[in-house]
């Protein structure tokens, strides 16, 4: 590779292959300079010829493909083309003769991205190319570092257990109160910042997010539970203002029909386990679940069921070090082979951490280990922040808030360890000792309903 040597904290700019019928008034001079920003993206290559793209794209393997789909000889052979691409996102633009072709090109969700009618924003295209390759880097490629560690030190071997489909995280815990909510919420802030498109699904009712993110509490996963279908889980969703890359899907705030998701079999279609489950479908990067103390309702149960990772949110009491261990055992004993959670996917943090703690973490851990053998790796701990309750009540962020800088440094380092793979490091040439890691451990991500 040419240009200065990456090393493990720098991101590698996306790679993209242009593709246009006409290379001196569209690609170089409107397509290309809208890709300029090396530090976002490095143009592999360029082509006008449909059969040098054919064969271009196979040789370079670029992250994303960006096109016109007027280089293609026609709307079946270009679809055809583009669902058989391996390890290439494309973005497809449509002069308006083809319009009608555009729910057939969406249609192919395993690799199209964006489908967009000319004239188009190629800024706003080269924006959203660089969002869709960070958030395919989260999704498939290596795994968070946290996870290759321990996953070496599990007994059962490396390798043992495949951990499948989009990354999605449950944040729970036994008790109320540790900062479910405040850090899940703060991750995804964190990973919309880096482009991955992230849903946060707010489980509690009311539902956190809506108090927290200056949301409504409607549209919500009402929507979801009346109309189990794509349109009903769209229709659920909530934007956050000025983050492009964040869904937020709340539950209902009406107690009935919170109830009525409640006592829905998990088997059926509209039950809250598919629900996050649909979510799949949608190319999320992250998908991360702020749930509602576990065991009392199926809202945080059936997300659990749902999820390939947890991260039990404690603080350093002794209390919540009880209610660690009933989490624990709930997650790797009683859920047992209905979860989709291998031991090796439970992490746990530390909330609310001060100088004068009694219990360090080290303690926290060891207690527990005494008593369930092992316990998931401490991956952050995050200090008491006093003025963090007041930057959430005027609708600030602690990711970002310069009051809250070392609650923010600590959602950057879970958020490393977490989804970190995805971002540190292109899988094809792995560049630092996590990457390798992932590699020598073979462990792949593939999304499976
Ligand atoms: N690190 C922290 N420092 C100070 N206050 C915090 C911290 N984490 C959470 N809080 C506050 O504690 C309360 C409970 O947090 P929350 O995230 O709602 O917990 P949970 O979702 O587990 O019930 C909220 O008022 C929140 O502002
Ligand atoms: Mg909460």
């Amino acid at each position: 590779m040419n240009g200065p040597q990456l090393t493990a904290q720098s991101t590698p700019p996306a790679t993209v292959f242009l593709a246009g019928p006409d290379m001196t008034i569209q690609v170089l001079r409107q397509m290309y300079p809208a890709f300029q920003d090396t530090a976002r993206y490095q143009v592999l290559s360029m082509a006008i010829e449909w059969e040098d793209i054919k064969r271009q794209v196979a040789q370079y393997r670029p992250e994303a493909l960006v096109i016109d789909a007027d280089v293609a000889p026609g709307p079946e052979v270009l679809r055809d083309f583009l669902g058989q691409l391996v390890g290439t996102i494309v973005l497809v633009v449509l002069s308006p003769a083809w319009v009608k072709f555009k729910g057939m090109f969406e249609g192919i969700q395993t690799n199209v991205r964006g489908v967009y009618l000319a004239p188009v924003n190629w800024a706003a295209i080269a924006n959203a190319t660089y969002s869709a390759v960070a958030t395919e880097r989260a999704r498939t490629l290596d795994l968070a570092p946290a996870t290759s560690v321990h996953r070496q030190a599990a007994p059962s071997g490396p390798g043992s257990t495949l951990v499948v489909g989009t990354r999605t995280i449950a944040f729970t815990s036994f008790a109320g109160g540790t900062g479910k909510s405040t850090i899940a919420e703060a991750l995804a802030v964190e990973l919309a910042r880096e482009h991955i498109k992230t849903l946060l699904c707010s489980f509690n009712s009311p539902p956190a997010a809506a108090g927290h993110l200056g949301l409504k509490v409607t549209p919500n996963a009402t929507e979801w539970l009346n109309r189990p279908t794509v349109e009903g889980f769209l229709g659920s969703l909530q934007h956050v203002r000025g983050f492009d890359d964040l869904d937020v899907l709340l539950a209902p705030n009406d107690p009935h029909i919170l109830a009525l998701g409640n006592d829905r079999d998990m088997k059926d279609d509209g039950s809250i386990q598919n629900l996050v489950l649909a979510a799949y479908s949608f190319n999320y990067g992250a998908i991360l679940l702020d749930l509602p103390p576990f065991a009392d309702t199926m809202w945080a149960m059936q997300a659990l069921l749902a999820a390939n990772a947890a991260v039990l949110v404690c603080r350093p009491t002794l209390h919540d070090q009880y209610a660690a261990i009933r989490a624990y055992q709930l997650l790797t004993e009683e859920l047992g082979v209905q979860a989709r959670l291998p031991p090796e996917a439970i992490f746990a943090v530390l909330n609310f951490t001060t100088p004068d703690d009694s219990l360090s973490a080290k303690d926290f851990q060891a207690a527990i280990i005494e008593f369930t053998g092992r316990f998931p790796p401490l991956l952050a701990a995050f200090p008491f922040i006093a003025k963090l309750p007041a930057v959430q009540n005027r609708l600030d962020l602690p990711a970002i808030a310069p009051e809250c800088d070392e609650f923010g440094r600590a959602v950057r380092s879970l958020k490393g360890k977490l989804v970190g793979g995805a971002l540190g490091h292109n899988s094809r040439k792995p560049t630092s000792d996590a990457g390798l890691l992932g590699k020598v451990l073979g462990i792949t991500f593939r999304v499976q309903k």
